[in-house]
């Protein structure tokens, strides 16, 4: 008897043992030293764990709020927290607490946060404005037990600048009464003109307006779809906001709709609309036009933009992953990334108004050194070394005839690895071909090249790359085009040069740079 004592209580005391070293091991990766094989380091990726979708994105008092989908238990998705970050230029981030857990409601799923600054809501306690969050309740357990109602729209609220919030007693604010299974992602912002909140939610095939004037209390305003075309299923994420038209004094609003599977190149991805917005309802400028894509590449879902914003611009962010993959992509600590920070314009071209994005003017900020202003004599042969990340603007001329083998610019390794940023004048399409750029047999959809189809204006076409040490993000002919893709080399890319076929197009800018972390 004593002796199987005694081997309990070694038994016990090495649990014990091995449960604190896990603890012990956990914490210190949860600090993050972002220097782990393919850490981004130009763009947001939390410190260890699993992250989706950018939430509450809102500025106030000097600080952009950036909160996302979080698990901090495990690197595949789980219980749904809102993990918090805060950032003065959109590009150094400071990680803050997690700001929102699961309650007995469920999980927190995405949404958006306000500045309430006439504290419409009455949340406020102190001097300064109350921030207010409105999202997704999602419950774990009545969707188990196959119920149809278990998303619901709940609140919460800040009044010490974001660090620490209270869900509202009276939550949900909007209960699930039809039974409608897909039932999420609000997006609230002011409506200046009736001065009053309004709010856009996404359900299952079609999105719903709401109307609200403290924020607790919503009614049903107007819908958006069904699309006799939509390429995909569940929506998801939506957007809407008033922009400008470039060079006139035209103002459309501008819906942006993540659809879960039917993108461009596969999987996930967000289109757009331009159209009209009375409040109540979204009208699209073209409702039986064809679909414009946010962006073509495979990486890029769920971006929505900051509210708030005190000099006016309409600042973009989407979570850098597919659904398709991003549960299975190889990082070892912590699993996704957001893009870079976009600025989002509109633009009337021949084929109508045009959403055009480009990295925020903060992103200037970071060159560390140029590395090449002029191409080589001979381009397709010479390699060029260097350091991720890097930042490239090349504008191609094509020949008069217009004819020339697909071209562009490349990242390779020593070990043949290689990603290419082309374009296809033939196919009249910009392309991005990671097939054999690294790792790639976690996901049948991962290898592959990528298309845009694009017609180069005028003879010419500008590439603007900006690669981190696992993603690029390519804005063609100063971003009416956009793709973003992910890849994950065995060994980091080293060398960069321009790759073709034959005579090359000419050059008639050339500028590489080196890029500083922004983790150091
Ligand atoms: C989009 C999404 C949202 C949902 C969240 C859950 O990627 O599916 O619709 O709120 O992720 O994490």
């Amino acid at each position: 008897m004593s002796q199987y004592y005694m081997f309990m209580m070694k038994y016990i005391a090495a649990a014990l043992l091995m449960a604190l070293l896990h603890i012990g091991c956990r914490t210190t990766r949860t600090t993050g030293n972002y220097q782990e094989p393919h850490r981004p380091q130009l763009h947001f990726s939390p410190p260890a764990k699993w992250m989706n979708d950018p939430n509450g994105l809102v500025y106030y008092a000097g600080e952009y709020h950036l909160f996302y989908q979080y698990y901090p238990g495990d690197i595949v998705w789980g219980p749904m927290h809102w993990g918090h970050a805060v950032s003065s230029d959109l590009l150094h981030w400071e990680h803050l607490p997690v700001a929102l857990a699961p309650d007995t409601l469920g999980y927190i799923f995405s949404g958006s946060a306000v500045v309430d600054v006439d504290n419409t809501s009455g949340f406020q306690t102190g001097s300064e404005p109350p921030l207010v969050a409105m999202f997704t309740y999602h419950d774990m357990a009545g969707e188990k037990a196959s119920r149809n109602d278990f998303q619901y729209q709940g609140i919460a609220f800040s009044n010490d600048k974001g660090r620490t919030w209270t869900k509202y007693k009276g939550n949900p604010v909007i209960p699930n009464t039809e039974g409608l299974k897909d039932f999420r992602d609000t997006k609230v912002f002011w409506y200046a003109a009736e001065k009053r909140w309004a709010m856009v939610l996404a359900v299952k095939d079609h999105l719903r307006f709401y109307s609200s004037k403290d924020l607790k209390n919503w009614t049903e305003t107007g819908r958006f779809g069904p699309l006799a075309n939509s390429p995909g299923f569940p929506w998801e994420c939506p957007d809407l906001f008033e922009l400008p038209v470039e060079g006139s004094t035209e103002k459309r609003w501008t819906l942006l709709l993540s659809l879960g599977s039917g993108g461009p190149n596969g999987g996930s991805g967000t289109l757009y609309f331009t159209g009209q917005f009375d409040g109540k309802k979204f009208q699209s400028d073209s409702p039986n036009g064809p679909l414009r894509w946010l962006d073509y590449g495979k990486d890029n879902y769920a971006g929505v933009t900051w509210n708030n914003v005190p000099d006016g611009r309409r600042l973009f962010i989407g979570w850098m992953s597919n659904w398709q993959y991003a549960q299975k992509v190889p990082t070892q600590t912590w699993r996704s990334a957001m893009t870079l920070p976009r600025e989002l314009t509109l633009q009337r071209t021949a084929d109508g108004v045009k959403l055009v994005q480009q990295p925020v003017r903060e992103f200037a900020g970071l060159k560390n050194r140029t590395l090449q202003q002029q191409p080589n004599a001979a381009p397709w042969v010479l390699a060029e070394k260097f350091r991720q990340p890097l930042s490239a603007e090349i504008e191609f001329v094509l020949p008069e005839n217009g004819q020339v083998a697909p071209f562009g610019f490349q990242l390779n390794n020593q070990d043949n690895e290689v990603l290419q940023i082309g374009y296809d004048a033939a196919k009249k399409e910009v392309f991005i071909d990671r097939t054999r750029s690294g790792m790639s047999d976690f996901s049948e959809h991962f290898a592959g090249r990528h298309t845009a189809p694009y017609t180069a204006v005028n003879g010419r076409i500008k590439f603007r790359v900006i690669a981190d040490v696992s993603s690029v993000e390519l804005f063609v002919d100063n971003g009416l085009l956009a793709m973003t893709e992910t890849f994950f080399p065995n060994k980091p890319f080293n060398e960069y040069r321009l790759f073709g076929q034959g005579r090359p197009p000419g050059i008639s800018k050339y500028e590489v740079e080196s890029l500083n972390s922004v983790w150091k």
